[in-house]
């Protein structure tokens, strides 16, 4: 069995330059600072900076953030080093560049224990092309290299792949955290295992559900996933989010496994009448008219997947029930994860969306373990390769 190179005690890490990449890809508001409900991805580097200063290293963090196309002033990294400075108590001095002789001239001022911040390192395109000679530069200011970002394993980018040819290379704590627990999920769970898989973008979700369904014993399906079954059952779904490409894809689902997929049989609609009035209604899921738009599950969906979720061991969970940045439409993302809080089952939840969405409903205390992944931990969950924890592992 592959192992992966984890940060640890023996390594000597006084008065080393240790560049230690980060997931800081945030929201940023309108006034220009970090969102609260995104800001847990941010602190999940706790532990590994906290160790490092600890042990006299001088700590370079880097990161993305967005999808800039050149250096943009929204996305710098201003914000971010700030709250992550407040949260840490610890003084970050953040950088407006990458690399080049300012920066090296900052760095090698640096005392131990120190904290520097480079600025985006997406302001340089040769960052996405995972480009050598940009790895060799970051990895030119340091000794010792860790990955924190498992948002970012997916990624085949020259902060968390190339700069691994260059430098000793280790996964910080909760990057190999993240691997072991989606490991075990997978590998060796507690039976019955349940997988809540919903969100908008279900065609991200197509190789998630084919890899997780003949291993788990329960699926339940919330948001655009639900209203892709929904419609393979042959009902109507209004204008509903839905991706035609998909439906014999999940009609294939339904008729494979067809004591697993738990489908809503009633949904929260936002119904938009010709005169442009808007209502809210709980339907039954046969009831769905053309001027419906399903937004959230319903409550007597909601009773039968806690029911479900009661009978389970484990459960995988990844994207909201409903449209969940409408208050009107939380419910069901409520009460399905107060049912898995009360029902002791061990739960590993992830996603961007999800994990900031309970964070802000103040629902994210006493889950089993909360991914900082999005598109990482699907892309684990299906069984992909991640570029970044192969570049850790011997
Ligand atoms: C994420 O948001 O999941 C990670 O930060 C990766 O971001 P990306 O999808 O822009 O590569
Ligand atoms: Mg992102």
């Amino acid at each position: 069995m592959a192992e992966l190179r984890i940060i640890n005690d023996k390594i000597d890490f006084r008065g080393k330059n240790v560049l230690v990449r980060i997931d800081a890809d945030v929201i940023i508001d309108k006034n220009g600072n970090v969102e609260p409900g995104g800001e847990f991805r941010l602190f999940g580097s706790e532990k590994t900076i906290k160790f490092l200063v600890k042990k006299g290293a001088r700590v370079i963090l880097m990161s993305h953030l967005g999808r800039p196309n050149g250096v943009t002033e929204s996305l710098r990294m201003t914000p971010i080093a700030k709250r992550l400075s407040e949260y840490l108590h610890l003084p970050i001095n953040c950088l407006k560049e990458i690399t080049g002789p300012d920066v090296k001239n900052v760095v090698s001022d640096m005392k131990n224990g120190n904290i520097v911040f480079l600025e985006n390192l997406r302001f340089d395109d040769r960052e996405e092309k995972n480009d050598s000679a940009f790895a060799q530069e970051l990895a030119s200011m340091g000794q010792i290299y860790i990955n924190e970002s498992f948002a970012t394993a997916h990624r085949e980018h020259a902060s968390v792949v190339a700069i691994t040819e260059f430098l000793p290379s280790y996964a910080g704590y909760l990057f190999a955290q993240e691997v072991e627990v989606l490991r075990e999920v997978l590998r060796n769970p507690k039976r019955p295992v349940l997988a809540a898989i919903s969100g908008a973008k279900i065609e991200t979700k197509a190789s998630l559900l084919k890899n997780l369904l003949p291993q788990v014993d329960y699926l339940l399906t919330g948001g655009g996933v639900a209203n892709m079954f929904i419609q393979a059952k042959g009902l109507r779904i209004g204008s509903s989010i839905s991706e035609p490409s998909m439906l014999d894809f999940v009609k294939e689902l339904l008729r494979d496994f067809p004591n697993k997929i738990f489908v809503p049989t009633d949904v929260k609609v936002l119904r938009e009448e010709q005169d442009g009035k808007k209502s809210i209604m709980i339907l039954n899921s046969e009831s769905v008219e053309d001027s419906d738009a399903i937004y959230d599950i319903g409550p007597q969906t909601s009773e039968i997947y806690a029911n479900i979720i009661s009978l389970s061991k484990t459960c995988i969970w990844n994207g909201p029930m409903g449209k969940i940045e409408l208050p009107d439409f939380q419910e069901g993302t409520k009460k399905l994860a107060k049912a898995m809080l009360a029902s002791g089952v061990y739960v590993v939840v992830g996603g961007g969306d999800t994990v900031a969405a309970l964070r802000k409903m103040n629902l994210l205390t006493g889950f089993g373990h909360v991914s900082t992944g999005g598109g990482a931990m699907v892309a684990f969950l299906q069984g992909e390769k991640l570029p970044a924890v192969d570049a850790l592992t011997y």
